[in-house]
């Protein structure tokens, strides 16, 4: 996803803005950007791809002295990965770069070409810019400028500006999405939407508050609050090394990577979930003329996230779909027929069987599309169509949130479906839209929660099993926390419908028997509940995920009230990857790096 550098000072700014925007790649983004003021004079440099491009554009530029810059990598939303819609974003004599999205942009456009203003690219980010220049021709300073300009905008922004009117002076605002500033002991200065992007460089950072917005330059930083009050800048000391800042404070990538669910999510569904339809500007809807049938085909975690879609798309798009796993359809000799769409998910878009199955779908003549984490990967480039899930880069072995993106997607894209193909009401869909975008907040880790897991998680070190259990989608759920606590715990555990257990698994139930029960209150809950109650009559020892105590259990993971079932799924798999991650933890594993497993399975 979009990153966000700047710069003020006297030490090689191409180096710093590139070397910082390096440090943000593992986000994500399509194109770049950087512009440098130097002497008065700006340069300007943008490339489409990756940032080896733009170091190759910039390769004979070498500023000397004072300079102040911005630079961006941009993951396309508002208009195609295309140069003109990188970021920085020109006016006549200034500058911006932007992450979020200006809800009222079309508003503002038309009003300021109705002025004679022209605009160059597809994004709503340019009306920032053009929008300060008219300002300024009425404006006092260009801070009142400025500010007229953030009170203006809508939407979540973080932003930097730089005008030649006001060569040693950076003006930023920030609203929904994160921007810091930080500086060193020789009074440089620096910007960025992640520390990450300046730890070694800078010592201490302030980070900017919802409404925050004000100007730097060598004199000093100057922040207003959200009502125009000035406010001092709190610096915190930064992480020196870079190793175990990736980590965050957090003692593994999984666990870090469990917390960042909500702002991954929120990246997942920037553009796309708005407030009547999904919007998914990399795919035509022509992909679904003439389809009858989706196949999904995936491995491990992610054909969980299939078979999640498999009742998704069903029960809003009324399609028929069915679910593959890649390695068993590979050799299956499957009958693919010319009205099946070949949806292929993976995190990596490498995994060696899942990349086959999609050369047998296109040979067969398909038409495909990859849903994938990883742009420019095997399967991204193969498929006709991708739509990517924006979790940034996944460094435990342990799926976490890809997961959660891969849902979010499939989720999304069942609703899309169900548009085009007139099977969900209008109020229906709004609903839903609604619903999916409370997810980002539904998977914010819980401390009370987190603490009960970690407590809860010495009971369950031993036993001769664990059985998760779920209907519907909580049975993908249930696999999936099977397959996490088998992968770090080494424990032996299942996923089962919560149905079946009466046709032949019920017979290891015995205290020893760990049950894990998904029990949401919005979908099949009396049914489950018999369910639970079936193994309980057994004396299997049960542990109960769900809003509502469960007498006949021995544990409990509280859940919040939801209204959707597809929120209490999210908040639950929160859930079962604490205690997988608590198990394992208590178990002295290496969570990150489980025997016998690797990130990407490249062979067959
Ligand atoms: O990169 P992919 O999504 O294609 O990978 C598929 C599986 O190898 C992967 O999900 C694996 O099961 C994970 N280790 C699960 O945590």
């Amino acid at each position: 996803m979009c990153g966000i550098v700047g710069y003020i000072g006297e030490k090689d700014i191409k180096q710093i803005l590139l070397g910082g925007l390096k440090e943000l790649e593992y986000r994500g983004y399509d194109s770049a950007g950087i512009a440098v003021l130097n002497n008065g004079e700006f340069s300007i440099f943008k490339a489409v791809g990756k940032l080896i491009n733009l170091e190759e554009k910039t390769k004979d530029f070498h500023p000397q002295g004072f300079s102040i810059g911005i630079g961006h990598t941009r993951w396309a939303t508002h208009g195609k990965p295309t140069e003109l819609n990188a970021h920085p974003h020109v006016g006549k004599k200034s500058y911006v770069v932007h992450n979020g999205i200006i809800e009222n942009y079309a508003e503002l456009k038309k009003e300021l070409e109705t002025k004679g203003v022209e605009f160059l690219s597809q994004t709503d980010t340019e009306v920032i810019v053009h929008l300060f220049e008219d300002l300024q021709k009425e404006a006092k300073t260009n801070f009142e400028a400025f500010e007229k300009t953030v009170q203006t905008l809508h939407g979540a922004y973080a932003t930097l500006l730089v005008t030649k009117e006001e060569p040693d002076t950076v003006f930023f605002a920030k609203e929904g999405s994160p921007l810091l500033i930080a500086k060193n002991e020789n009074g440089e200065i620096y910007f960025a939407s992640s520390d990450t992007a300046v730890i070694g460089e800078a010592s201490q950072a302030h980070y900017f508050e919802d409404g925050d917005y004000g100007y730097a330059s060598k004199d000093g930083v100057f922040i207003f609050d959200k009502d125009g009050k000035p406010k001092q800048p709190k610096w915190q000391k930064l992480e020196q090394n870079k190793l175990s800042a990736q980590k965050e404070g957090y003692r593994f990538f999984m666990e870090k990577e469990i917390y960042e669910q909500s702002d991954v999510l929120s990246d997942t569904l920037l553009g796309r979930a708005t407030e009547n339809e999904v919007v998914f500007e990399e795919i035509d809807k022509e992909l679904f003329d003439g389809i009858n049938e989706i196949k999904f085909c995936a491995c491990g975690t992610s054909y969980h996230a299939a078979l999640c879609a498999s009742y998704l798309f069903e029960r809003y798009a009324k399609i028929r779909v069915s679910v593959e796993i890649a390695s068993e359809l590979r050799y299956k000799e499957p009958l693919l027929m010319p009205d099946t769409l070949f949806v292929v998910i993976s995190q990596s878009g490498e995994t060696a069987d899942t990349l086959e199955t999609l050369k047998m779908a296109k040979n067969a003549g398909l038409k495909t599309l990859a849903i994938c984490n990883v742009d420019n990967s095997s399967m991204v480039r193969l498929a006709d169509a991708t739509i990517l899930t924006r979790a940034g880069i996944e460094k435990g072995v342990a799926s976490t949130k890809a997961f959660a993106t891969q849902v979010a997607v499939l989720w999304m894209l069942s609703l899309y479906v169900a548009k085009l193909r007139n099977t969900i009401e209008k109020d229906a869909l709004q609903n839903q839209l609604r619903t999916l975008r409370t997810i980002p907040q539904v998977v914010k880790v819980d401390d009370g929660m987190h603490e009960r897991i970690k407590r809860l998680s010495k009971r369950y070190l031993h036993g001769h099993g664990f059985f998760f259990i779920g209907r519907d989608v909580f049975f993908p759920l249930a696999l999936e926390g099977a397959l996490k606590l088998k992968e770090i715990s080494y424990l032996h555990a299942e996923g089962y419908p919560a149905g079946e257990m009466k046709h032949g698994p019920i017979a290891l139930a015995d205290p020893e028997l760990f049950t894990i029960a998904l029990l949401p209150k919005n979908l099949l809950f009396e049914k489950t509940r018999s369910n639970i109650e079936e193994l309980s009559a057994r004396d299997s020892t049960i542990c109960v995920v769900g809003s509502e105590e469960f007498e006949k259990g021995d544990d409990f993971i509280k859940t919040k009230p939801h209204r959707h079932y597809m929120q209490e799924f999210f908040e639950m798999m929160v859930a079962l990857q604490l205690l997988s991650l608590e198990i394992s933890v208590r178990l002295g594993n290496d969570v990150d790096m489980p025997r016998n497993l690797a990130k990407s399975v490249t062979v067959e």
